[in-house]
């Protein structure tokens, strides 16, 4: 079968990876792909939210399955329009993905069907008044998050009234977000500890695989701002204990899914629960998203033993109960290298060196990197995912990925140090 995997990322990376094992892949393209993407796959100049461009390549190119790596092409509807045609592609509808790109969307939904989550308010940049009264009347910390889509980067944790203000200020005034902050969610603040749970989902039946354990926070110890995630670890044993799994099916995915069934958005692919987990063991969600998160990807589909090909068109399909997941005992930690100053302003272009002399228990999914001739070179923040292997513990995970961030060598590399600790 010829393959289409959309988006550009580490995830994407590990999406093609895997794929590649599948007996029935004769051929993988990625749009738009990466210099690591481009040595396994076949990259084609098309962005990942430019539906009708991927559209005519998918037609004229005769793929068989199309697999959606990034929000932004569930929002543009990139599966309805698939559907529409005929065509196979593993992914939400664009209004179930409301989920995701739509928190105000996915905060009633949880309401409305007593789904836990953080208490909330809804505000529009009309109701400033409204805003002032309920920050003036809050307790500290809060949490403001712009409605829309904003790269992982539209939440804002604020300490005391002084800077809710001031962020309810550059939402709606200065629109640091866009379109995408003109209507904002008001959260309680919660605090504990995070992981990310993935259900591959079929509308009706899902399946769930390893947790894993993203690191959002650009410092160590989660410090600083937030960020698109520096470092993941899977699987996360220590936290995700089986009866933790057992409240996140019971209370979260089974009615997330019958719900959203019965409200005609049926949800099909995979449906990432970010979750916070109290200290009695209870599980409230964070977030949503629709589609596989990234860097937690590329600690989790290195696990899977089974046909990962098979596991999406199941999904497409309607037939996940009947896909046998199979998995290594294995423990996969993924660092990180960024470009520092991300997530702010950082300089690209700088040429990578070392890659060709990791060891054998690492592999290196590219994020931000494009060929400059035959150099490969930084081309964005995040820019490679360091991810070391063991089939002992994730200390040796862990050490197997930071051995191998120095290897690797850029002139302005910056990653954390502490990336799986939180896992021992
Ligand atoms: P989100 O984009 O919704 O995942 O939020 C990004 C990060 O902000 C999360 O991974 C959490 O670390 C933090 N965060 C979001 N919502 C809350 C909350 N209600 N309480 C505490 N931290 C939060
Ligand atoms: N790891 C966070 C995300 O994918 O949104």
């Amino acid at each position: 079968m010829k393959i289409l995997v959309i988006g550009s990322g580490g995830r994407e990376h590990a999406i093609v990876w895997k794929l590649k094992e599948s007996p029935q892949v004769s051929k993988i393209y990625c749009a738009p792909g990466n210099a690591g993407i481009g040595e396994i796959a076949e990259c084609i100049n098309i962005k990942a939210d430019d539906v009708k461009g991927l559209l005519k390549f998918v037609k004229d190119s005769d793929i068989d399955f199309t697999v959606v790596g990034p929000e932004v092409a569930l929002e543009a509807g990139i599966v309805d329009e698939f559907n529409n045609q005929g065509l196979k592609i593993f992914g939400p509808q664009k209004n179930a993905a409301r989920l995701e790109h739509s928190k105000i969307f996915a905060k009633d939904f949880m309401k409305r069907h007593n789904v836990p989550t953080a208490g909330y308010r809804n505000f529009s940049s009309t109701q400033s008044k409204e805003v002032s009264e309920y920050l003036e009347s809050s307790k500290y910390p809060l949490v403001i998050k712009a409605d829309g889509l904003a790269a992982g980067k539209g939440v804002v944790i604020c300490a005391n009234e002084k800077e809710a203000v001031k962020t309810v200020k550059e939402i709606f005034e200065t629109g640091v977000f866009g379109r995408a902050g003109s209507n904002i969610v008001i959260e309680e603040f919660l605090e504990s500890e995070e992981v990310s749970i993935f259900a591959i989902c079929d509308g009706e039946d899902y399946i769930v695989l390893p947790a894993s354990q993203d690191h959002k926070k650009i410092g160590e110890g989660e410090t600083g701002k937030n960020t698109g995630g520096m470092g993941s670890f899977a699987p996360a044993n220590k936290i995700a204990t089986p009866e933790l799994i057992e409240k996140v099916k019971q209370r979260i995915i089974e009615p997330v899914l019958r719900n959203m069934k019965s409200e005609g958005n049926e949800f099909k692919g995979c449906l990432y629960c970010g979750l916070m987990v109290d200290k009695s063991g209870d599980p409230y969600v964070i977030e949503f998203n629709t589609r596989f998160g990234d860097p937690e990807t590329q600690a989790v589909l290195p696990l899977v033993s089974s046909d990962l090909l098979d596991m999406f068109i199941a999904s497409a399909e309607g037939k996940i109960g009947s896909y046998k997941l199979e998995l290594s005992n294995d423990f996969y930690c993924s660092v990180v290298l960024a470009s520092k100053g991300y997530p702010d302003k950082y300089k690209t272009g700088r040429e990578i060196k070392g890659l060709d002399k990791i060891t054998k228990d690492c592999i290196v999914f590219h994020a931000g990197t494009k060929l400059d001739g035959s150099k490969v070179v930084s081309s964005g923040g995040r820019v490679l995912n360091v991810t070391g292997r063991s089939n002992k513990n994730l200390k040796e995970a862990i050490n197997t990925a930071y051995e191998n961030a120095e290897i690797i060598n850029f002139e302005n590399k910056y990653y954390r140090k502490d990336i799986g600790q939180k896992g021992l």
